[in-house]
């Protein structure tokens, strides 16, 4: 993803959101009021290991910046204390605002009452900041779809659904294992939900198998959503269940993907006969692997969009509005349900990507030739 383009699509994404949130009318906005101008955002980030999390990043500085707010943008490198020590330094350092994707989403608490005792705003981003009352607004896509969306792309490259979501009456059965996320991040069980909502029936009538037997959410998670972790699992499912063919693997995340593919190579699959592979974010080595036909499909999450819609949330509360939301009822953080907003996940394949991805600015034309 090259910047220009980026900087473009974020500009285009925001005055989407804000057309599709209906208000722009009244507000003077950030910066306009002279109030807020150069005010300090704290933005902590989870890990710059995975694309996505830096075009968040990026998205989240940019439109922070158009409006006028100085930005304390830092990356916590997947660490539990460097994203509490990173946090702290932002309220010590004057910040009057925080976004924050947590690594642990209940990890926080006691930072968070640093920052309410200074009456500093909160928005949790992407993922939900757990037991804590100190939490304004919450800003993701809608998780539990994304979960439907990774298992109905999984019995689609499996034959069971054609192109228009019928069932072709196929009955298999076909030997999938599944992956979840990290525990620790809120998302994953939406996630894994939303794929399970799809994928029981199946189960439940034999047309689904899996051969490992292992079915449970705390059986299939990985822990900080690491490959390496998922390979491991992998290369173990492979051992157990010794020739059996896999036609599918449940993977909720692109960096994931690309180690299980890792493994089922390792383990005799060739690039022509691996089995339907999921994924998520639309990460540009999972495009040129779905591209060359081994992931099977990603979720695209515009990036764009959330930061925007983030930014927005940030701009509203520090000048004494309401920012839009679009649900009040799904996100219970154990404390208090967390006013949201919601956005759309998209699936993505080899038949779509031009359109989805390149057509909409989000990849440069020529990223994937
Ligand atoms: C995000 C996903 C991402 C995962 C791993 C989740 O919280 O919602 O988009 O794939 O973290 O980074």
């Amino acid at each position: 993803m090259k910047t220009n383009k980026l900087l473009t699509g974020v500009a285009a994404a925001s005055a989407l959101v804000l057309t599709l949130a209906g208000c722009s009318g009244d507000r003077t906005g950030g910066g306009g009021d002279g109030d807020t101008e150069g005010a300090i955002v704290g933005v902590s980030m989870p890990t710059q290991t995975s694309e996505r999390w830096i075009a968040d990043g990026d998205n989240v500085e940019a439109e922070l910046e158009e409006l006028g707010y100085q930005v304390d943008l830092q990356y916590a490198n997947d660490d539990i204390p460097t994203q509490l020590s990173q946090i702290e330094n932002m309220i010590s350092g004057g910040a009057e605002a925080l976004i924050i994707a947590a690594i642990d989403g209940t990890a926080l608490t006691e930072v968070l009452e640093q920052a309410a005792a200074q009456e500093i705003p909160v928005i949790s981003y992407d993922r939900l900041i757990l037991g804590s009352e100190n939490v304004d607004y919450y800003t993701t896509f809608d998780n539990f779809e994304v979960g439907v969306q990774q298992a109905t792309s999984l019995v689609t490259g499996l034959g069971l659904l054609d192109e228009n979501g019928e069932e072709t009456g196929e009955t298999g059965p076909f030997n999938v294992e599944l992956f979840a996320g990290s525990p620790d991040d809120n998302n994953a069980t939406f996630f894994w939900d939303g794929a399970m909502s799809v994928l029981e029936p199946y189960m439940e009538s034999g047309v689904i198998t899996v051969p490992s037997g292992q079915t449970e959410f705390e059986q299939a998670a990985i822990l900080r959503w690491e490959a390496s972790r998922a390979q491991a699992r992998m290369d173990d499912l492979l051992t157990i269940i010794g020739g059996t063919k896999l036609d599918g693997v449940l993977s909720p995340y692109d960096g994931l993907s690309i180690g299980i593919i890792s493994a089922l190579t390792a383990g005799g699959y060739s690039a022509s006969d691996l089995p339907i592979v999921t994924g998520q974010d639309a990460e540009e080595g999972s495009i040129k692997s779905i591209i060359a036909g081994e992931q099977y499909s990603t979720i695209f999450k515009d990036t764009r969009l959330l930061g925007a819609q983030a930014v927005e949330m940030v701009d509203a509360v520090l000048n004494d509005e309401e920012p839009e939301v679009n649900d009040t009822e799904t996100y219970d953080n154990g404390e208090r349900v967390v006013p949201s907003y919601l956005l759309e996940s998209q699936i993505v394949t080899a038949d779509n990507y031009v359109e989805v991805l390149i057509d909409s600015g989000y990849y440069d034309e020529g990223t994937f030739e």
